[in-house]
């Protein structure tokens, strides 16, 4: 049983090859680190599970058994798929809690949609500022509120896009606990990230993409060893 399956998933642009044949399944419950250089493809990864590009070839499964590879971007969400993009992306207007309300979803009945609000509000520590409007949150609690709007879709698949870009070591440090917060058994998380520290503190794997393709696939540790990791990108 996996959380999500990748098979053979190639994604061009005119003659360009984003992603090349690039297979990967997560587990249940686990965190994964998407890691590679500029341009290896990372963001495409997410466009491609999230319907904004469509593969010319491959698969994505959802649970071993849910094709993803042709359905929209609404029916996707609609099946659990969530995510942070790199851009903190709230309604500055509105305040924290009305932020994490859309967030919970507009099909979800009103009751429901406060719950899960108050939900997200203590998972992301975000109390103090339920009532504040988001626009004038610091950049480390916009990204935190945009982990929890996330959060109150309660959704199976967690697609978070550098959630740690522009923040202080401090903010750093609660967005590592945040997110091993988050963990569940019917959860999977899918972490792209630049930082290495942070993708060390969190991820249970690391894949590391080069070219559209995986170069190495285990632990942060073992990424540090292996010469073509180095190579291509450790050793910058
Ligand atoms: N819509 C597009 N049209 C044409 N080329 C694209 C498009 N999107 C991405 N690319 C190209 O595909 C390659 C992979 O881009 P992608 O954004 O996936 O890289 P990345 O691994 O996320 O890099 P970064 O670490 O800089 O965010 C790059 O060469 C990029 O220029
Ligand atoms: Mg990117």
């Amino acid at each position: 049983m996996s959380a999500l399956v990748i098979e053979k998933l190639s994604v061009v642009f005119g003659r360009f090859r984003a992603l090349d044949d690039l297979s990967l399944a997560i587990d249940p419950g686990e965190i994964r680190a998407v890691i590679g250089p500029n341009g290896a493809g990372k963001t495409t990864l997410l466009d491609a599970i999230t319907g904004i590009v469509r593969p010319i070839s491959g698969r994505i499964l959802l649970g071993d058994d849910l094709d993803l590879t042709r359905r929209s971007e609404a029916q996707i969400a609609r099946a659990g798929v969530r995510r942070k993009f790199q851009k903190p992306s709230v309604f500055p207007a509105l305040t924290v809690r009305e932020n994490l309300e859309i967030g919970a979803g507009l099909g979800c009945p009103a009751s429901e949609r406060s719950d899960r609000a108050a939900m997200s509000l203590a998972e992301t520590g975000l109390e103090a500022r339920a009532d504040t409007p988001a626009g004038s949150l610091a950049h480390g609690e916009k990204q935190w509120l945009e982990i929890g709007m996330v959060l109150a879709s309660r959704p199976r698949l967690v697609l978070l896009d550098e959630p740690v870009a522009g923040l202080s070591d401090a903010e750093t440090l609660r967005t590592v606990e945040l997110i091993r917060s988050l963990r569940r058994p019917d959860r999977a998380i899918l972490v792209i990230e630049h930082d290495m520290a942070f993708v060390e503190a969190i991820a249970d794997r690391v894949t590391v993409l080069h070219e559209g393709r995986t170069l190495f696939e285990g632990g942060m540790a073992g990424a540090r060893a292996d010469s073509r990791v180095i190579e291509v990108f450790l050793g910058r």
